[in-house]
């Protein structure tokens, strides 16, 4: 394989973080991110060197932080084959995703319309499609899963109809690691005339993404699971799609011209960035998406792919452990219970060891209600774990069971 685990390690300053004297082993990322030097360093930079609101001043330094932040946004959309103006800044996933239902959905979507999700959204791909239903009288269609966490593809074909304005389904699960066949979903969904959103929060920073090539209508993703700082985050929308909707927020930037009886708005992207822009995080997104290409995603998703093997090779010879989510394509994110205690007891211990993991309903309560549970573990990988990690974990494991 090629690809130098130690040197990425290196690059992640936080990873010699010690607790009581011990290694702390970080196994929650699908959470969140750590971040490389390298983007702790370019915020660094433009507060010492070049801070100054963009678009707005005509002196040298804001006409450069406005073009770090542009280069910033060309950069992104070049990552993931859009172009700069279809791409437009937001806080994280969860506005990206609100923003489309507000806009998108407020006007396109209407009383008996459909709007189809699956079984194993986090809620932010829940909630702001639930309330829109709600609001706008239309249906909120669940597509099923499968008893090992796969999408049942066959009953996502028979809900799609004439009716069905929207599809938003993740990319990848967060708490099954189920990656979803995302290119037929949006192939079946057009054959109707609906439009799709992905959520692509777990996916960005694992496996390679082409919005062109999956002809996705939105992808959204949030800078805080890519190695970037939190507050940043990216919706993806085709052109004629953004032009067609409604501004989201009011206010500086998004507009033409005002008067005190009217408004016209900007073009895009900037009709949906009222307000300064994280002029900073724009910029050390862009610095973690370089980072993320020098290592090549493709050896990344390959090297998440060894430690998933690995670990759920380790974690099955440990008695009473039952995987939550086994279906074929899976990223490297793995839910299981144990049969001997709760999975807060065991994620507190474990933490009195050293290892960083999430226990909980990971913000996808009906998901874990249709699987009869309230709570599962999650070990969730980077690319910055390691093999010996993974040994660890399953024997801190061990020895945690031991005590119930
Ligand atoms: N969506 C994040 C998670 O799954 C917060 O943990």
């Amino acid at each position: 394989m090629n690809y130098d685990i130690n040197a990425t390690r290196a690059d992640f300053p936080i990873l010699t973080h010690k607790e009581s004297n011990r290694p702390w082993i970080y196994l929650d990322n699908a959470a969140t991110t750590q971040k490389p030097q390298c983007v702790i360093d370019r915020i660094n930079e433009v507060y010492k060197t070049c801070n100054a609101n963009v678009h707005r001043g005509v002196y040298r330094m804001s006409r450069e932080a406005t073009e770090h932040h542009e280069s910033a946004r060309r950069r992104i959309a070049q990552f993931i084959g859009a172009s700069p103006e279809e791409l437009i800044f937001t806080r994280g996933t969860t506005e990206s995703i609100n923003l489309v239902a507000s806009t998108y959905g407020a006007s396109f979507v209407q009383e008996d319309d459909e709007i189809v999700i699956s079984a194993m959204e986090h809620h932010s791909n829940l909630v702001p499609w639930q309330q829109l239903a709600l609001r706008n009288k239309a249906k909120l269609r669940i597509v099923p899963l499968k008893e090992e966490g796969s999408l049942d593809v066959e009953a996502y074909k028979t809900l799609l109809n004439e009716r069905t304005r929207l599809v938003a389904i993740a990319h990848i699960s967060n708490v099954l690691g189920t990656i979803n066949p995302i290119k037929l979903l949006i192939e079946e969904a057009h054959r109707v005339g609906a439009k799709v959103l992905i959520d692509g929060a777990q996916a960005i920073a694992h496996s390679r993404v082409n919005v062109q090539e999956i002809d996705a209508d939105f992808y959204v993703f949030s800078g805080h699971k890519m190695y970037a700082p939190t507050g940043i985050g990216v919706l993806y929308g085709k052109k004629s799609l953004l032009d067609a909707m409604p501004p989201y927020h009011f206010g500086g930037e998004m507009i033409e011209k005002v008067t005190f009886e009217s408004t016209t708005f900007n073009t895009l992207p900037h009709k949906f960035e009222a307000g300064t822009p994280d002029y900073v995080g724009s910029v050390a997104l862009a610095t973690a998406v370089d980072y993320i290409d020098r290592i090549g995603v493709e050896n990344i998703a390959n090297y998440e792919n060894h430690l998933l093997t690995h670990a759920v090779e380790q974690l099955s010879s440990i008695e009473g452990v039952r995987f939550i989510g086994t279906a074929k394509e899976k990223s490297a994110v793995i839910s299981f219970v144990v049969e001997q205690a709760h999975p807060y007891d065991v994620c507190l211990l474990l933490d009195e060891l050293g290892f960083a993991l999430r226990s909980g309903h990971h913000c996808a309560e009906p998901l874990l209600d249709l699987l009869g549970l309230t709570s599962t573990l999650r070990a969730s990988f980077a690319l910055y774990n390691t093999i010996e990690e993974i040994d660890l974990f399953a024997e801190a494991l061990r020895k945690v069971l031991r005590f119930f």
